[in-house]
């Protein structure tokens, strides 16, 4: 469960006050829940820092991951307790940890960051473990949780440092990951763990310094007419590579990498071929700056092609309270990477590189497409069989020339006819800092 997850039920609670304030018109709750004074609580003595949730409705209980504790909530009332297990550092690891210069009691202890399903009985869990991070099996069988103790190398599927943003998804058996993977935090990766682990190329051109919110799959390869393949899609801000400003520009992201990558066989050896990023739109009331992704929500939609992200933003400036929410339907966001155009580096002074929009001509197999009909007509099956050429163009060009564009809530759309308003930008804006609101999507 995502922060905005929980975030739409504070944010209904706040509309359901506060519409009236803003234009009804403009501005309609997808879904509004009343008030009801009785808020459950779960708080245990000595714990903190409750960061991670995994819903198991199948089992019955919500899984809360905390500092150095998991715990097993009763799904009808998460103020009773199911179970506990507690996974402490060791007085080795948190001296380790004091000897590069952390904290003890801040840095050096194990936060749960990551709680994924992985089949009927169990789960995979993974802690910071003092600047360490490391990774278990966690059963929950006839109302005991167990950690297995085979502890695995956390490197790369969760993050070093408690206070850092990070996303991962597991899909199949494969752990799907968007962290640091060094201690000091600055070499960022987007990784899958799995019989062939993939990663992201280290060069500031694939990711410059980034933040990432949140990862999501979508079963693209279902009734695919050009026999596309599943994908990951995630969203972060990262250092702008787009502007001409001299001071540092953080931009939002969208990016996204293939189910079936296995990496290149000479350029990009064990390393995504798929991965493509753009930039993500979303206009707030004071525009001088982009706006910063904070999270995002994937309504899903038996289509996939009509499901939606919602995506929180705020300014980038922080001067002003204010925050927007923006939807991209699925479909929009992959037009943009399979039909858009690239950009390209082009060297200005001799230190100075500018990103242009590229005008040659590109590869084929498109550089970055996922391996679709049109590259097993050509005999290539997996991206092992990939010419350099694509790869080397990828490689140097992960960036895609257009913004992805907020969904527009004009009557132009016609099955969103009911909406009556021009605003361009598809997105409704508050006041407050809690006064968010999605845009409505009407079936
Ligand atoms: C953990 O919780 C404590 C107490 O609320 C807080 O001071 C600290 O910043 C939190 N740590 C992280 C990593 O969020
Ligand atoms: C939820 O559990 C708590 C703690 O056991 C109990 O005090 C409370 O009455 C329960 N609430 C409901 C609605 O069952
Ligand atoms: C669940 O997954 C674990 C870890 O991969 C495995 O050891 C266990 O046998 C699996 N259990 C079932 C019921 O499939
Ligand atoms: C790709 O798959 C087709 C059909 O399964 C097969 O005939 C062909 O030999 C394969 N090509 C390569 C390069 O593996």
């Amino acid at each position: 469960m995502s922060l905005l997850s929980a975030l739409s039920i504070v944010c209904g609670l706040m509309l359901h006050v506060s519409v009236n304030a803003l234009d009804t018109q403009y501005c309609v709750p997808r879904k509004t829940i009343p008030y009801q004074n009785e808020l459950k609580l779960f708080r245990e003595e000595g714990i903190f820092n409750y960061s991670t949730m995994l819903m198991r409705d199948d089992l019955g209980v919500l899984l809360l991951g905390a500092r150095e504790a998991v715990y097993a909530l009763d799904i009808n009332n998460i103020s009773v307790r199911k179970a506990a297990v507690y996974w402490r550092v060791t007085e080795e690891k948190q001296r380790e940890c004091t000897y590069k210069g952390k904290h003890a009691e801040v840095d050096c202890r194990n936060y749960i960051r990551t709680l994924h399903r992985v089949n009927d009985t169990t789960m995979y869990v993974c802690g910071t473990n003092a600047f360490s991070p490391t990774c278990d099996y966690m059963t929950f069988v006839k109302g005991q949780l167990r950690l297995e103790g085979k502890q695995e190398e956390g490197k790369g599927k969760c993050p070093f440092d408690p206070f850092q943003r990070y996303s991962s998804l597991m899909v199949g058996n494969d752990l799907y990951s968007a962290t640091s993977i060094n201690f000091l935090g600055s070499e960022p990766v987007v990784l899958r763990s799995s019989d062939l682990a993939l990663r992201t190329e280290f060069k500031s051109s694939w990711l410059s310094e980034p933040n990432f919110v949140y990862m999501d799959f979508v079963g693209e390869s279902f009734n695919s007419l050009d026999g596309d393949d599943d994908k990951v899609y995630m969203f972060f801000s990262e250092n702008a590579m787009e502007y001409d400003f001299s001071s540092k520009v953080t931009v939002s992201r969208v990016a996204r990498v293939c189910k079936g990558d296995m990496g290149g066989q000479r350029t990009l050896q064990r390393k995504w071929t798929s991965f493509l990023k753009a930039r993500l739109d979303c206009s707030l009331p004071e525009p001088s700056l982009p706006p910063i992704v904070q999270d995002v929500f994937l309504l899903k939609n038996e289509n996939w092609k009509e499901s939606v992200f919602y995506a929180v933003f705020t300014p980038q400036s922080g001067l002003s309270e204010v925050s927007a929410v923006c939807a991209y339907s699925v479909s929009s966001i992959r037009d943009i990477f399979n039909e858009g155009k690239f950009k390209t580096p082009v060297a200005v002074e001799t230190s100075h590189v500018k990103w242009v929009m590229y005008t040659g001509e590109v590869p084929v197999p498109r550089p970055g497409a996922c391996i679709n009909s049109v590259a097993r007509k050509m005999g290539m099956n997996r991206s092992l069989d990939l010419p350099d050429k694509t790869l080397q163009f990828i490689r140097d060009r992960p960036l895609m020339d257009e913004a992805v564009q907020p969904q527009t809530g004009g009557a132009a759309a016609g099955e969103e006819g009911s909406f009556a308003d021009s605003d361009r930008s598809g997105q409704c804006v508050g006041a407050g800092p809690t006064e968010i609101c999605s845009h409505v999507h009407w079936h």
